[in-house]
């Protein structure tokens, strides 16, 4: 393939987000991790499963960045998951030390990639990211919008029996709690929602997806989701190894959009090979604009904690 794009974790999300790119033939994919044996094997494994999915993407597994070298985008999926007991800040601690390494050797291997942040806490390992890395901010984002929106787009479908491809989900701010679905801008076929469900039915499908990752982790009790992390990891890649130019939600660093500044939060970008080429800006009803405020002042207390980190 003429592209490479690196895979920085070799665990749930990265493996599953490497098989995707590999069986779309986006790109050939390096997966890296600190674990001896289990990038190389994963890579391996995927490898001999090309045949039968017939595939030509080349996959190689290291512990070291060389192979890195010269990758057009990496995605960030290393960290470690919080464990019982463990506070927020802990876990703040321990993946922003995680990230800054990764985003040195990244960098020093690869200067003119793309980073897709997919690591959490996501807005803080994204300031992690941006500040170590000094790239531009068009070239390092956060994944997290287009999981909230594929969640809420997937609860429509089921309510209404409806196709999934029929439908938008339009998803603002940070991830998780503090995420701002906005049902007005959210269609089946160009339809608002508003239009096909009742308000109760809407906020029940919203309560489910702000809880979307919880949930999984309920069900799964030993780990957390992976499958719909990993696409929309790659959808954002395969619209920029594609130049696509599609309109989706990331985590995108804001110096004035939205009234915010200096910030990762998620806002609708538009993303081609420059990376975000550009923030779509609308216009938000005084509660929409007071809930993306909220979603901003969590982002800045996991700033304050960062800068804490530092001192
Ligand atoms: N360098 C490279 N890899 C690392 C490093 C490091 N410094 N530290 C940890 N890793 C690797 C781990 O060895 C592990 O294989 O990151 C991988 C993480 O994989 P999982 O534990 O399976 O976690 P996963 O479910 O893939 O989630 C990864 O994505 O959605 C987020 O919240 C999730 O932050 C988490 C991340």
């Amino acid at each position: 393939m003429d592209k490479k794009v690196t895979v920085v974790g070799a665990g749930h999300v990265g493996a599953t987000a490497a098989q995707r790119l590999a069986e779309k033939e986006l790109c050939d994919v390096v997966l890296v991790d600190i674990i001896e044996g289990v990038p190389q094997g994963k890579a391996l494994d995927l490898t001999e499963a090309a045949p039968i999915e017939k595939h030509d993407a080349h996959l190689t597994g290291a512990n070291a960045y060389e192979e890195t070298a010269g990758s057009d985008i990496v995605i960030i999926t290393a960290g470690i998951p919080r464990k019982p007991g463990m506070s927020r800040d802990d876990l703040i601690s321990t993946n922003a030390g995680i990230m800054k390494n990764v985003t040195e050797q990244v960098v020093k291997h690869s200067p003119g990639s793309i980073l897709i942040i997919v690591s959490n806490p996501l807005d803080a390992m994204c300031h992690v990211a941006f500040d170590t890395s000094g790239f531009p901010k068009e070239r390092v984002m956060g994944m997290a919008g287009v999981l909230d929106s594929a969640r809420f787009r997937a609860f429509i479908a089921m309510e209404l029996n409806v196709s999934v491809e029929n439908t938008h989900a339009f998803v603002l701010g940070g991830h998780g709690d503090t995420m701002v679905p906005l049902p007005r801008y959210s269609t089946v076929a160009g339809i608002p929602i508003t239009e096909l469900m009742t308000e109760d039915r809407i906020e029940a499908l919203v309560e489910r997806t702000r809880n979307g990752g919880a949930e999984i982790v309920g069900l799964l009790k030993t780990g957390s989701a992976y499958y719909a992390p990993a696409s929309a990891a790659v959808e954002m890649a395969e619209s920029i190894l594609k130049d696509k130019k599609k309109i989706l939600p990331c985590a995108a660093y804001l110096q004035g959009e939205y009234g915010l500044q200096d910030l990762f939060i998620g806002v609708p970008v538009k993303l081609g090979s420059g990376g975000i080429e550009d923030i779509v800006e609308i216009r938000l009803s005084e509660a929409e604009q007071a809930a993306l405020n909220k979603s901003a002042a969590a982002v800045q207390e996991l700033k304050e904690v960062l800068k804490k980190l530092k001192a």
